[in-house]
């Protein structure tokens, strides 16, 4: 039992975690292993003192309350109850304080604690394990996966989802649930997807849900498409450097999903939202997928003529933005599972917008919830660190402004042909810069690292690009660096110029590059050290002095956001690899931010 539960948590491990634990019930007793860091952390811990029992929970926990330590590890355990949770209880204090006055006696610093107390509580009062259960739901507020053991119920694992995703899987005279189908792949893909608000009572061979009232409700089984089979790394040393190279064979297939080569048009992408009887757009994310909506922002209002309302997830739900049913609004998500944009999302849902969603997961809540889904078709993306689900996020969404000109009529048949030829040459040009520019990355990227302090520029759609190429190097290398808009540097970030602190300049020979090059030479008159990364036209042009010069080919507007991700992430990753950092698993980070 313990061997098949590390088995499923070593396929989450891509996630990000800081401490892990599993339990199980065993001649009518719960026993528990827990261990800090990684998960061979705890397979010593097993080794060391095996587990035995036919019915049991683990989790990987990514700590929000209470320190990365064993005694914060989850299962967490009071008198006859173990829980594991995802998520966050937002009224924990409130609960803990409630029940420390009746007597219970907290061992750890975690908000999790508080659910396994209070079932412990109604057990003591008389209540049976389900009215128990219904009975904790009714108090806890916040995001909740939860599964729960009861001593004196051995047969069963007790429920939850309130937020983060929960997953069960129907075996062969057996039962699973999981975080995500990934990770119940090599034991089933027969699924059931539990809603928000539901909870359920998983017996040996079925599964009985009920409602947030207790009522009983049916679920639909689905076949999962998740493999088995492990995404390995093939011969590279790290995800984030395979995944960087995929690039081109996924752009290729994304791009195969959205355009047809042979006439350059872009293929009817989805009947569900009909962009030309949208009166505006809205867009919501976070992190790299919400700077990838930040450029898609440009296109919609380039090409389609659509006011685009554009924020950070976090943010937008709380602005009560004036959102018209006659708009449309996209959600991009490389997992479709994060928290604040699946929030959004609902926002949106309940003022009555058409919502997409752009996502790498088909199964996933936003995907479920959304009216049409754009998949990205990038392949599981197990770096932390975004980069392939980037690129064809960008390609996506710029096949999507296209189709949407088109629609209403904003840009003409031949003007979609040339955008649609341009997309059709990024595989080929993709890989072409990888082979290239790769060597000279390596060796800027050992100067870069004796940097604490990174200043990126660009305009335009390299604007976002620049708050991308930081946030890549930020999370991977821990080195401190902004993104800004060229044009901003004399209000403010000028200021920070010196021989301290690199300024990588992105600049495409595009409409913007005459005014990025007096941005360089402010930054060179005062003694900043500029990486300049430009197109062979820009190189010819830019007489200034740098530190370096990336040169990439010449290539069409509409292209260049991707073709110019490729030297910031792979400088990020150099960068992060000279100084030693943990690169698919960046310390703090979690791959899909299931928590608000
Ligand atoms: C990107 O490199 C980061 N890992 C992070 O910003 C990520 O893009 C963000 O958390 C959004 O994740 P999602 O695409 O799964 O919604």
């Amino acid at each position: 039992m313990s061997e098949r539960l590390i088995e499923a948590l070593g396929r989450l491990e891509y996630r990000g975690y800081d401490s892990s634990g599993v339990a199980t019930i065993f001649e009518g007793e719960l026993h528990r292993r827990r261990a800090e860091g990684k998960l061979g952390n705890l397979k010593t811990r097993l080794k060391e003192a095996p587990l035995s029992g036919t019915v049991g929970i683990a989790h990987t926990r990514w700590a929000t309350h209470g320190a990365p330590t064993e005694c914060n590890a989850h299962p967490h355990f009071t008198d006859g109850v173990a829980v594991v949770h995802n998520g966050i209880i937002e009224n924990f204090s409130k609960l803990k304080d409630a029940l420390a006055e009746v007597g219970a006696k907290f061992q750890t610093d975690t908000d999790t604690e508080v659910i396994a107390h209070l079932l412990t509580k109604f057990r003591r009062d008389g209540m049976g394990c389900l009215e128990a259960m219904h009975a904790m739901l009714k108090c806890v507020e916040g995001a909740f996966a939860l599964a729960i053991l009861f001593e004196d119920d051995p047969a069963t694992i007790m429920v939850a989802r309130n937020g983060p995703p929960l997953v069960i899987g129907h075996g062969d005279g057996e039962m699973f649930l999981g975080s995500d189908a990934i990770a119940l792949a090599p034991f089933t893909n027969d699924i059931t997807y539990l809603n928000d608000g539901d909870w359920a009572v998983v017996g040996k061979t079925s599964v009985q849900v009920f409602d947030i009232e207790g009522n009983v409700v049916t679920r639909p089984r689905h076949i999962s498409l998740a493999t088995a089979d492990l995404v390995g790394k093939g011969n590279h040393p790290h995800f984030m450097e395979k995944e960087i190279y995929e690039q081109p064979e996924v752009i290729a297939r994304a791009l195969g999903h959205y355009i047809n080569v042979n006439d350059s048009h872009v293929t009817t992408t989805s009947t569900d939202i009909d962009f030309a009887g949208v009166e505006s757009l809205a867009i919501s994310a976070c992190g790299t997928a919400y700077l990838a909506g930040l450029i898609g922002k440009y296109w919609f209002e380039r090409y389609a003529r659509l006011i685009v309302e554009i924020d950070v997830a976090s943010e937008f739900r709380y602005r009560e933005i004036p959102l018209s049913p006659r708009s449309a609004a996209l959600f991009i998500s490389q997992s479709g599972e994060t928290a604040d944009t699946l929030a959004s999302l609902r926002y949106c849902k309940a003022h009555g917008l058409r919502i997409g969603a752009v996502v790498n997961t088909r199964e996933s809540t936003m995907a479920r919830e959304a009216d049409a889904i754009f998949p990205i078709l990038a392949g599981p993306e197990i770096g932390v660190a975004s980069t392939k689900a980037f690129t064809c996020q960008l390609a996506v969404l710029a096949a999507l402004a296209i189709g949407a000109g088109k629609a209403r009529g904003t840009i003409t048949d031949d003007e979609e042909q040339v955008l649609v030829q341009s997309l059709a040459t990024l595989p080929g040009v993709m890989r072409q810069v990888l082979n290239d520019i790769t060597p000279e990355i390596e060796l800027l990227s050992r100067e870069l690292s004796h940097y604490r302090d990174v200043l990126y520029l660009g305009r335009g759609t390299s604007f976002p690009l620049a708050m991308e190429g930081a946030l890549k190097l930020k999370e991977v290398s821990y080195i401190h660096a902004e993104g800004y808009a060229a044009g901003e540097l004399k209000h403010g970030p000028i200021a920070l110029i010196d021989e301290n602190m690199p300024v990588i300049v992105i600049a495409p020979h595009d409409r913007f590059f005459d005014k990025t090059v007096s941005n360089m030479q402010e930054v060179a008159a005062r003694g900043g050290r500029i990486i300049l990364i430009t197109d062979e036209t820009g190189a010819s042009m830019s007489k200034l002095p740098t530190m370096h010069t990336i040169v990439l080919p010449d290539v069409a507007e509409i292209i260049a956001p991707m073709i110019f991700s490729l030297p910031l992430q792979l400088l990020a990753y150099h960068t992060a690899v000279v100084m030693g950092a943990d690169v698919d698993q960046p310390r703090n980070l979690a791959k899909s931010v299931t928590v608000e």
